[in-house]
């Protein structure tokens, strides 16, 4: 859908109150860099592959490339400017980042792993981060550092 009509958006995002109107159109994640600042999220392939542009909506992880603005509409978005930066702590120290260009979306992934360590009786850590490519270093490192911070050696 392309022209001048937009429609009124409103969610939550990081926390706080958001009302914009948009090109029903927009993805999110434009929305969020370019229209909110938060540049945070990365494009990588666009198109709902690489995990770059992770968020979350409603407390899911999401590929923000896929998702429609006004999908966000009544929603809770968070980004990766709401993740403490001392969760960051465990993924460099595991050397899990070089570009760093999916490290926001493997931060959000992990970090949501983190919350819901129920996942690993049932799949492993890289099961979890398949979603989330990284042309840098591979998963190993990744994976060393979600089990530094969940401090589950050897479940991943
Ligand atoms: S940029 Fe969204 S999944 Fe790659
Ligand atoms: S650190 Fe470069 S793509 Fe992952």
């Amino acid at each position: 859908m392309s022209g001048d009509a937009t429609m009124r958006v409103e969610f939550a995002l990081n926390g706080r109150p958001v009302s914009l109107d948009i090109d029903p159109a927009e993805r999110l994640l434009d929305t969020l860099r370019y229209t909110l600042g938060l540049t945070g999220s990365k494009e990588g392939c666009g198109e709902g592959e690489c995990g770059a542009c992770t968020v979350y909506m409603d407390g899911l992880p999401v590929n923000s490339c896929l998702v429609p603005t006004f999908q966000a509409r009544g929603r809770a978005i968070e980004t990766i400017e709401s993740i403490p930066p001392e969760s960051l702590g465990a993924m460099l120290a595991s050397g899990a980042t070089q570009c760093g260009a999916c490290t926001p979306g493997v931060v959000m992934t992990a970090c949501w792993l983190r919350k819901h360590p129920e996942l690993l009786k049932t799949h492993t850590a890289r099961e979890v981060m398949a979603g989330n490519l990284c042309r840098c270093t591979g998963y190993d490192g990744i994976v060393d550092g979600i089990r530094d911070a969940m401090n589950e050696k050897g479940t991943a």
